[in-house]
């Protein structure tokens, strides 16, 4: 019987066995497979298993406290946080284009993660790099003739050909749902075992036009009163996620108290789907979507507007960029 605890028990006996008495270094993203990855490998090897995560700035909120906190009071792991924010938004100065903006904040990702790697080799000899790849990442990095290039993403294909590592990847062989019951196991809090998907490029592909600081503040208030209201109403296992999205470059005029406005729409993108290749909107309780845009209006002074994306994917993607 393939049980979820002699998953984590094989796996712990074979990074035991790969990685010996040398370290190892994982790159959080604040996701599921990064996470349980990460505690596998620290169940393994304790504390000659250093993690880092890379502040972009461009993060939920939340995020960063649920790393830095809750992850590393669930597991006792050694933590490095590197705050990139200004490196980030100095990088997207004056981008619109959605190619341009993922392939900075890939690029960027990349040369912040290995100066972060250079410090931490210069204090030890790590050898190891750790990574949340499962079993369809593997697949769908071995195929994918014929698939066109929709779109960048950024933690694919991104290692340099002239790795200094030796990868050390537990999650090879399993699928999603198995990655969470393997957190689970592991004590990992539900605030990370049950995280809906994320994109790596964050709220910098959720804000139409440039990405400035104060358009991520406005941005995330709103995604943090969306995400509430779906929470309470017990709505997060229903959908697979549900992308907030800030028209920044688009006004409306709109009439509060007895005032005018001119501010900006959001979007909300709810969306259900079984893998993500496709999806359909989801068709959220009327009172739901009431309280979610009677709060955004009410609580983001830049906002007037809150629409709503009924397209499903394929024509339309689950993110707007
Ligand atoms: P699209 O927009 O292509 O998104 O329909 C499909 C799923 O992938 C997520 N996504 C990303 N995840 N890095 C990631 O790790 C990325 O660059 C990226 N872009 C999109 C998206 O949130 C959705 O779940």
């Amino acid at each position: 019987q393939w049980t979820t605890s002699s998953i984590v028990d094989e796996q712990v006996a074979l990074i035991k066995k790969q990685v010996g008495d040398g370290k190892a270094i994982c790159g959080l993203s604040g996701g599921v497979d990064s996470a349980v990855a990460a505690a596998l490998v620290q169940r393994a090897i304790g504390d000659r298993l250093t993690c880092v995560f890379v502040d972009h700035g461009l993060l939920r909120a939340g995020e960063r406290a649920q790393v830095e906190r809750d992850y590393v009071a669930a597991t006792g792991v050694k933590l490095v946080t590197v705050d990139a924010r200004e490196r980030f938004l100095g990088a997207l100065a004056g981008v619109t284009d959605p190619e341009r903006k993922r392939k900075i904040i890939g690029r960027e990702f990349i040369r912040v993660f290995e100066q972060a790697e250079r410090d931490l080799k210069a204090e030890g000899d790590y050898r190891f790099l750790v990574q949340g790849t499962l079993y369809p990442d593997v697949v769908e990095s071995g195929g994918g003739a014929g698939t066109a290039n929709i779109k960048s993403h950024h933690n694919v294909g991104g290692l340099p050909d002239d790795l200094q590592f030796e990868l050390v990847e537990p999650l090879r062989a399993l699928f999603k749902d198995e990655v969470r019951r393997v957190g689970t196991e592991l004590g990992l809090p539900e605030t990370i075992v049950q995280r809906q998907p994320f994109p790596g490029p964050g709220l910098g592909i959720r804000i139409i036009g440039e990405v400035t600081a104060e358009r991520l503040e406005i941005l995330r208030k709103a995604d943090a009163i969306a995400r509430e209201e779906l929470t309470s109403a017990g709505l997060d296992n229903q959908i697979w996620q549900c992308p907030v999205v800030l028209l920044a470059d688009v006004r409306s005029v709109g009439v509060q108290g007895d005032g005018r406005t001119y501010g900006h729409p959001v979007v909300l993108r709810p969306v259900s789907s079984e893998d993500a290749m496709t999806a359909d909107w989801t068709r959220l309780p009327y009172d739901v979507l009431e309280r979610i845009s009677t709060r955004i209006t009410n609580e983001v002074a830049e906002v007037n507007r809150v629409v709503l994306d009924v397209t499903s994917k394929p024509p339309g993607t689950i993110e707007w960029e």
